[in-house]
C-alpha cells in the first residue's frame, strides 16, 4: 500500500491509499546513474520495465539480463525489473525465441531511428515489421508466439505515400513536422503492424495526441492493444515549452504538443479504460545535454513518479481511476500478476 499526498492536497490533509504501483516505461540508464535512478524508482513502485536504448542497445539475451541485474542490485533488490530487447534493422530472431523463454522478458521495444534519444540503431523503414522475410518480420512473429509485447515508439519520420496529416499535405519521402509524427503513425503504421500480426499484444507508449486517443477509444482492447501515459504529456503542454524562450528542460520525446491534445489525452485518461495503464518514461539526462545547441529529449520524474501522476489525476477529477490506472492495468496487460498490497 503506497500513501500520496499530492501538492494540492497538501493544503487540507487529504491521503489517498493505493496497492503498490507498476511503472511500465522507466530509463534507468547504466553505472552511475542506475544507483542513482533506481533506489527512486524502488521507493515508489514494486515494478519496473526498463527500457533498452542503452549504449549499445540492449540486443541480446545476456546483455538484458546483465542489465536486469545491475537494475535490481542499484535497487538494493526492492525492485522487479521487466526487460526489453532493441529491434534493430538486424536483431536475431534466435535471440527474441531466447529472451522469449524468460520471464522477466516483457517484449521488445521498437524506435524509429533517429526520432528520440539513442535510436540511431532503430528501425530505418518501418515497413519492415510487415514485410515477409525480413528479420523484424520474424521477430514480431516469435513475439507473437510467445504471448511477448511489442512496445511502440509511435512515431514516423517521413511520408511514405501522398498524405494530408492534420493541415499538411505531404508527398512520398518528405520529412515529416513532428507535431505530425505520431498522427502518421497512427493512421499509417499502426494499422499496418495490426493487421500483419493480428494477435501480438502491442503497447502504445506515451501517447501524446487527440489523434492517437481517438485510435485507442477505437481498437484499444485488452490483452491486445493497450497504451502507457506519461504525467508530462498530462500536466504540460507546449506553452511551458516556448513560454519566454526555448525551455530545454520541458522537452521530450514525444515533442510536446499543443494544448488541445493536451486536453484529449486527459479525457481519455478519465475514462479509465483497463488497457490505459503508468508508463512514465522518466529519462534522466545531464544539465549539459539538455543545455546544449541540441538539446537531449528527455525529463526525470522518477523522484516524484507516482506523486506526479496524483497531481495529473487530481486535476481531471479522477483519483478514483489512478489505483487501477497505476497499479492493476499494466502489470496485467504484461501477464503479471499486480501486487495484493
Ligand atoms: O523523452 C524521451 N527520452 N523519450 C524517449 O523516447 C527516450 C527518452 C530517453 O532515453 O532519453
Ligand atoms: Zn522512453
Amino acid at each position: 500500500i503506497l500513501e500520496i499526498i499530492s501538492r494540492d492536497m497538501q493544503m487540507s490533509p487529504n491521503r489517498i491509499r493505493i496497492i503498490a504501483p507498476a511503472d511500465l516505461h522507466q530509463h534507468f540508464r547504466q553505472k552511475n546513474r542506475t544507483r542513482l535512478i533506481a533506489p527512486l524508482v524502488a521507493k515508489r513502485f514494486w515494478l519496473g520495465l526498463a527500457m533498452p536504448n542503452l549504449k549499445p542497445p540492449i540486443t541480446t539475451t545476456d546483455a538484458m539480463n546483465a542489465h536486469g541485474k545491475e537494475v535490481m542490485e542499484a535497487s538494493g533488490g526492492k525492485l522487479r525489473v521487466l526487460e526489453t530487447l532493441y529491434l534493430t534493422d538486424t536483431l536475431d530472431p534466435r535471440e527474441v525465441e531466447k529472451a522469449c523463454k524468460q520471464e522477466n522478458f516483457a517484449g521488445i521495444k521498437y524506435y524509429p531511428a533517429g526520432l528520440t534519444t539513442n535510436s540511431d540503431a532503430g528501425v530505418t523503414d518501418p515497413a519492415a515489421l510487415w514485410t515477409l522475410g525480413t528479420r523484424p518480420f520474424k521477430c514480431l512473429q516469435v513475439l507473437q508466439d510467445a504471448g511477448k509485447v511489442l512496445l511502440l515508439h509511435a512515431a514516423d519520420g517521413i511520408a511514405r505515400k501522398r498524405v494530408k496529416i492534420r493541415t499538411r499535405l505531404y508527398k512520398f519521402g518528405d520529412e515529416l513536422d513532428s507535431y505530425d509524427q505520431e498522427p502518421h503513425f497512427v493512421a499509417h503504421t499502426l494499422p499496418e503492424i495490426m493487421g500483419c500480426h493480428n494477435t501480438l499484444k502491442i503497447s502504445f507508449e506515451h501517447m501524446s495526441t487527440g489523434e492517437g486517443a481517438e485510435f485507442m477509444e477505437q481498437h484499444g482492447k485488452v490483452g491486445r492493444l493497450g497504451c502507457g501515459l506519461t504525467p508530462q504529456h498530462m500536466l504540460t503542454d507546449r506553452r511551458d515549452t516556448h513560454r519566454g524562450g526555448l525551455r530545454p528542460h520541458n522537452f521530450w520525446f514525444p515533442a510536446p504538443q499543443a494544448l488541445e491534445h493536451r486536453q484529449e489525452i486527459n479525457r481519455f485518461a478519465r475514462k479509465g479504460h483497463p488497457f490505459c495503464w503508468l508508463a512514465s518514461d522518466s529519462a534522466m539526462h545531464l544539465k549539459k545535454d539538455k543545455e546544449s545547441v541540441c538539446c537531449s529529449g528527455g525529463v526525470i520524474t522518477a523522484h516524484a513518479g507516482i506523486e506526479l501522476y496524483a497531481e495529473a489525476f487530481e486535476k481531471i477529477g479522477a483519483l478514483d481511476k489512478l489505483e487501477a490506472f497505476a497499479s492493476i492495468n499494466g502489470p496485467r496487460f504484461y501477464g503479471i500478476k499486480p501486487a495484493t498490497s
